[in-house]
């Protein structure tokens, strides 16, 4: 595997949910800033013509963000079509007729995961897996024993440097923001620890449902779909020992370091919930016990984080949309002044979603003359979410062979080790009404600790 750009892009799954709601805008803003100037060959087995694609494309952008005129007509030229069934060799065939001259494709797997061994193996058969960089999307497996087994059957076809397993959290602005602010400031390290740290709490909260997916949630749930992945990759980059430089390997051992000091659930830990009205959800069984809400605590066995409870709490369904972390903040050692409340006196906000917010909560005193404070917030970063989808910025890397934002073999075996002891929880998840912050239990868990800090809809106005 040559670090060499990849001179084609196929996308399997063509016609599907992904590609029409976060493909096909990445590939257009690509074709704009210039990084995408290969063929870009839709594989998918529904039938239709290469005039049915390009519809298709155009339909995604109306719907995602609005058609760029001159990127399109590109993006139209650019994009070819193979129909075929994906346990059928000729497709590969087809596939390889199509590449032309193309050496180094960058095969994207937008398929169930089911898929993945018929297509390596197909892709190898026929020549296209040779010198290829592969995608494959999340969940990555659907628990650690079934991770390592997609992993052998990648590897029999793929080198590890040649599989680029995405999780889009680590393409996001703000994610990406955390890891820097954490190492390109002093100021932080000193405290980031057992010593100061009370606890640090994630919320992904979504005010919607599962959107019409209802029959690829029933295969996940909360667990699968966001904390496996997402959340605890968040962790991974909030709690991370520095890394000595920025390559892709040097911070992916760090990083593994982490996922490995993570202790796994104790069922005892965790909350799950299941929305009123879930079940009527298209795709959805009447009995269904898949979570749309999980809260648990997460412990970190290492002398950084010894003892420091990590909280996560995610849920569709829930009073509003927004991500957040709040790295919470030991109280000073003596009580001076009494209106000092017991947490959240001093701490640091991370929003990562809808928009980008770094903070810090200190006290200072109100003006007057009793000794009497309130609470300030010192804003270091406050923007829009950035105009670049992590798709975008995903797919490019892809495409330049940077592995940085990717998650290895090991990592994500490590973090499907975490949450392998709660997948099979055999409690029905707890019933919910819509719009409320979940069950009472996972409020009723955590006030011992200071409770949870929901994340507000708005946030003040950008200064
Ligand atoms: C996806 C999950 O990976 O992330 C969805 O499958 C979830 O269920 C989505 O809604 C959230 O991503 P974002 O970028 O909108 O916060």
């Amino acid at each position: 595997m040559t670090s060499a750009r990849s001179d084609a892009f196929v996308l399997f799954g063509a016609t599907g949910d992904l590609a029409y709601k976060k493909i096909f805008p990445a590939l257009q803003a690509m074709i704009r800033s210039g990084e995408a100037t290969v063929p870009i060959i839709g594989i998918a087995r529904g039938g239709g013509t290469i005039e049915t694609l390009r519809a298709r494309a155009r339909d995604s952008l109306e719907h995602n963000g609005g058609v760029d005129e001159q990127a399109f007509a590109k993006l139209s030229a650019q994009l070819a079509y193979v129909n075929g069934d994906y346990n059928d060799p000729r497709t590969y065939d087809t596939l390889r007729a199509a590449l032309g001259t193309a050496a180094r494709p960058l095969h994207y797997l937008a398929i169930p995961p089911s898929m993945f061994a018929p297509v390596a193996q197909g892709l190898a058969r026929a020549g296209c897996a040779d010198n290829a960089r592969v995608i494959v999307e999340k969940p990555f497996g659907r628990d650690l024993a079934s991770a390592l087994a997609l992993n052998a059957t990648l590897h029999e076809v793929f080198p590890e440097s040649a599989i680029f397993r995405i999780d889009h959290y680590l393409g996001k602005e703000a994610v990406q923001n955390l890891l820097y602010f954490r190492f390109a400031n002093a100021l932080l390290e000193p405290i980031w620890n057992r010593n100061y740290v009370e606890s640090v709490q994630i919320t992904m909260a979504e005010s919607f449902g599962v959107l019409g997916r209802g029959r690829f949630y029933e295969e996940v749930g909360a667990i699968r779909d966001v904390v496996q992945n997402h959340l605890l990759q968040v962790i991974a980059l909030l709690a991370m020992d520095a890394p000595a430089a920025q390559d892709a390997e040097t911070m992916q051992a760090e990083k593994l370091r982490l996922f490995r000091a993570m202790r796994p659930l104790d069922p005892a830990d965790v909350v799950r919930g299941q929305y009123v009205g879930y079940r009527d959800e298209p795709g959805v069984a009447a009995d269904s016990a898949i979570e749309t809400f999980v809260a648990l605590r997460l412990r970190i066995d290492t002398w950084r984080w010894k003892g420091v409870p990590f909280y996560i709490r995610a849920g569709k369904r829930l009073p509003i949309t927004a991500t957040e972390v709040v790295v919470d903040l030991k109280r000073p050692p003596l009580t001076i002044f009494d209106d000092v409340p017991a947490s959240m006196s001093n701490y640091f906000r991370f929003r990562l979603s809808p928009e980008v917010l770094i903070s810090a909560g200190v006290r200072v005193k109100a003006a007057g003359d009793v000794m009497r404070g309130q609470p300030v917030e010192l804003v270091a970063r406050h923007q829009p979410a950035n105009e670049k989808s992590p798709y975008e910025r995903l797919l490019a890397a892809a495409m330049r062979g940077d592995a940085s934002l990717f998650t290895h073999d090991s990592a994500v075996e490590a973090a499907w080790r975490v949450v392998d002891p709660v997948l099979s929880m055999h409690v029905p998840p707890t019933p919910y009404a819509a719009g409320t912050w979940g069950p009472a239990d996972a409020t009723r868990m955590f006030t011992g600790d200071g409770g949870w800090h929901d994340p507000e809809a708005e946030m003040s106005a950008p200064c």
